[in-house]
């Protein structure tokens, strides 16, 4: 089967590219630099060129830009990248018969704590991040075989900037003090446990919206707490502080996903928060 992963040197990217690899995917990886194909995707033709390039099955898009104060300071920018190619790869997908899959955000809900959400609540759409990634879900909806994914991920990625593992484990070393959000729940998965689920639900092709995450829902300071338990760090000066009485108010931060439905297309339960622990301990300790 052939696969193209749009963003294939990301966090999200690089784990589905070599762990799509290992089972029986061709994969073909996109980004503007260091990919087997470097393109802007923000650029229609280059765009299309790259989907006409090959006969692949599965298209899966994980480009965002995923900062939210760069989505919000330049919300054209935010559009271009998070939601407009969406559009060009779900016309594509229709009329060539490829499974599009649109990797989305959990960043929609915000007031009610460590409440797993369905795929049918309703959202909130606070920022330019939630803003453009919802208007990206609705453009590659237009294609009747595209599949939606809702999802908050972890893990390591070998770049410049620090993903928020990498930031915590950078400072469990250091002993440097964080900021231990209390009220700031998501359903965190590690990037590789993602991909392994995903692999799963690619066979069975769903279309829609699907959630696919941790199966549990737990705040920031209970993710850091257990993360350098297991690794056997001391948490020091670190102090436990609340995300909704620090004047962030743009920011979504009951970010947590209900993934029964996923569950019952996979056919199996998926990772509670020490099996996604666990998985980050042994990629730390692969390092
Ligand atoms: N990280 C999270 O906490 C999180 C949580 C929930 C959902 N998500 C979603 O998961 C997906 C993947 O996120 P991630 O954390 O893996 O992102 P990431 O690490 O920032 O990776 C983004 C990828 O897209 C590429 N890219 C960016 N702009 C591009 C452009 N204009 N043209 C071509 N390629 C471009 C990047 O490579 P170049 O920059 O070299 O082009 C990189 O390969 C996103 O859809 C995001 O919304 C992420």
């Amino acid at each position: 089967m052939k696969i193209l992963i749009l963003g294939s040197t990301g966090l999200l990217g690089q784990a589905l590219a070599s762990s799509l690899s290992l089972k029986n995917f061709q994969v073909t990886g996109v980004a503007r630099k260091n990919a087997d194909i470097n393109i802007d995707i923000t650029e229609d033709e280059s765009l299309l060129n790259v989907l006409k390039n090959d006969d692949y099955d599965v298209i899966i898009n994980t480009v965002a830009i995923v900062n939210l104060k760069t989505c919000n300071d330049d919300p054209g920018l935010a559009y271009k990248v998070n939601s407009r190619p969406a559009s060009i790869i779900a016309n594509y997908a229709k009329n060539n018969g490829a499974y599009f899959i649109q990797i989305s955000t959990d960043h929609y809900y915000s007031g009610d704590k460590d409440l797993l959400h369905k795929e049918t609540d309703n959202i909130k759409l606070l920022n330019e991040y939630a803003r453009t990634k919802y208007c990206g879900e609705v453009y590659a909806l237009t294609s009747p075989k595209a599949l939606v994914i809702r999802t908050n991920i972890v893990g390591f990625k070998n770049s410049e900037s620090p993903t928020f593992v990498e930031w915590i484990v950078n400072n469990l070393e250091n002993n440097t003090s964080m900021n231990l959000f209390n009220d700031y729940y998501t359903s965190s998965i590690s990037v590789k446990q993602f991909s392994n689920i995903l692999y799963d639900i690619i066979l069975k092709r769903p279309a829609g919206i699907l959630n696919i995450s941790s199966g549990e829902c737990f705040s920031k300071e209970a993710f850091i707490r257990a993360l350098a338990d297991k690794l056997d760090f001391s948490l020091g000066n670190s102090k436990s502080y609340s995300i909704l009485k620090s004047g962030l108010t743009d920011r979504a931060e009951s970010l947590g996903l209900d993934v029964s439905k996923a569950e019952s297309i996979a056919g199996y339960k998926f990772p509670g928060l020490d099996e996604v622990i666990q998985e980050i301990c042994n990629e730390y300790k692969n390092k």
